[in-house]
């Protein structure tokens, strides 16, 4: 009955005493600012969003910070990628400092993995490190950015090359938002989601078996139930392994992203969402593992039966060879004969990454729609 009532759990994280509440409440932006005030005792909140998320959703969550005591004022940033660069950083620790945020107040991103990854490193970073909150908006930053603490911005050399750890104190999770999001971008939000089935809960891939038809839809009650449950299996993940320690259990969670981040390297990030980019990923991956890593092929063919249902991408677009594998080694730091691949030899138990040589890759990469 994850739909009816509110969910709330607490992340807590070996390293350091930080911990992270996690609530899942739908129409939940309404009562912002009570859960806000629970774990804070800021006097001043800023809170950053993107122009389209703050024009959509900005004044309840204002308005709702205003009612339980906080000072609170605005920010919307342009939407998209090239917001989370050094020069909206600095724009942030601008308005921090004009707001006279101090050691005890709070920074609140209300927005997808892009307001949340800028918000929160300007947070770690401004006095070297205030509290802050998280309301992602998106399907992809409610699975997939609200849990772990990765916050960070892009090099024109490259994406998410300069960030730090820094937990959220709270992560609101609203599925209501969700109402507004375009279904491309749902569609690859669900990507994540059946990933983390895939590498670490097979309950959770039995689960979206059952309902793929619902969350292909959009049924907000049944996106609530999908994104409790990845929640809760990514913060198991991440909880054990949060500094993602070379050969932990959190690099499980890559699962697909060798090839997703190596195709959206190869288009410039144009074109192709991360989420539908990792779909391909798993389409990939999920072939090599039924080579070399004993994945049965039946559950190779539910992985992309369930791909299919969600509306996710089955061939890559033409990308040259090439450049697919450059970007593989450049993204692994490698330039090892082969390139290291998540693999799982079963449903929800995906492995720390292995070496596959470069005539495998090479082979699944063609069956995949790369060109030679
Ligand atoms: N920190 C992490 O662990 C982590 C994990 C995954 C991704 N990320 C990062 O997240 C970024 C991608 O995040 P994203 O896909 O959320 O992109 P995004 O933040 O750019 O949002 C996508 C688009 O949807 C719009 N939008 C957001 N919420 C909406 C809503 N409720 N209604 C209508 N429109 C809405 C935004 O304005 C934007 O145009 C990447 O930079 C990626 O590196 C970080
Ligand atoms: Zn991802």
């Amino acid at each position: 009955l994850y739909s009816a009532g509110v969910i709330e759990f607490v992340v807590r994280y070996r390293a350091g005493a930080r911990t992270s509440r996690i609530r899942i409440d739908a129409g939940g932006l309404g009562r912002l600012g009570a859960f806000a005030r629970r774990l804070s005792g800021a006097g001043r909140v800023v809170l950053v969003s993107d122009r389209r998320v703050a024009a959509l959703h900005g004044a309840p969550a204002l308005r709702s910070l205003e009612r339980s005591g906080f000072s609170a004022g605005l920010v919307a940033l342009p939407s998209g990628e090239r917001t989370k660069r050094a020069a909206a950083l600095a724009r942030l620790w601008d308005r921090f400092a004009a707001a006279r945020l101090d050691r005890r107040d709070l920074v609140v991103a209300l927005g997808g993995g892009v307001i949340g990854d800028l918000a929160g490193f300007a947070a770690a970073t401004y006095l070297r490190g205030v509290d802050w909150l998280v309301v992602p908006t998106t399907l992809l930053a409610q699975v997939d950015s609200g849990v772990g603490g990765k916050t960070g911005i892009d090099l024109a050399a490259g994406k998410n090359l300069v960030g730090a750890f820094h937990q959220p104190r709270g992560v609101l999770v609203d599925p209501g938002l969700l109402r507004t999001l375009p279904p491309r971008q749902r569609r690859a939000g669900l990507a994540e989601v059946v990933k983390t089935g895939m590498a670490a809960d097979a309950a959770l891939f039995a689960w979206i078996e059952r309902r793929a038809d619902a969350l292909a839809a959009g049924e907000v009650g049944t996106l609530a139930g999908a994104v409790a449950r990845t929640l809760r299996a990514k913060a198991r993940v991440v909880a054990r392994d949060e500094r993602e320690a070379e050969g932990g259990g959190r690099s499980a969670l890559n699962y697909g992203h060798t090839l997703g981040h190596a195709l959206e390297a190869a288009h410039g990030y144009r074109g192709l969402l991360h989420g539908e980019a990792v779909a391909i990923g798993m389409r990939v991956a999920g072939a090599l593992s039924q080579r070399v890593a004993g994945l049965a092929p039946e559950s190779r063919a539910a992985q992309d039966a369930v791909l299919d249902r969600l509306g996710l991408p089955e061939r890559m677009p033409p990308t040259p060879l090439a450049r697919l594998l450059a970007a593989m080694r450049h993204d692994k730091k490698r330039a090892a004969a082969g390139v290291r691949w998540v693999l799982t030899p079963r449903v929800g138990h995906a492995s720390v990454p292995r070496l596959i040589s470069g005539r495998l890759v090479r082979a699944a990469l063609l069956e995949a729609g790369a060109l030679a």
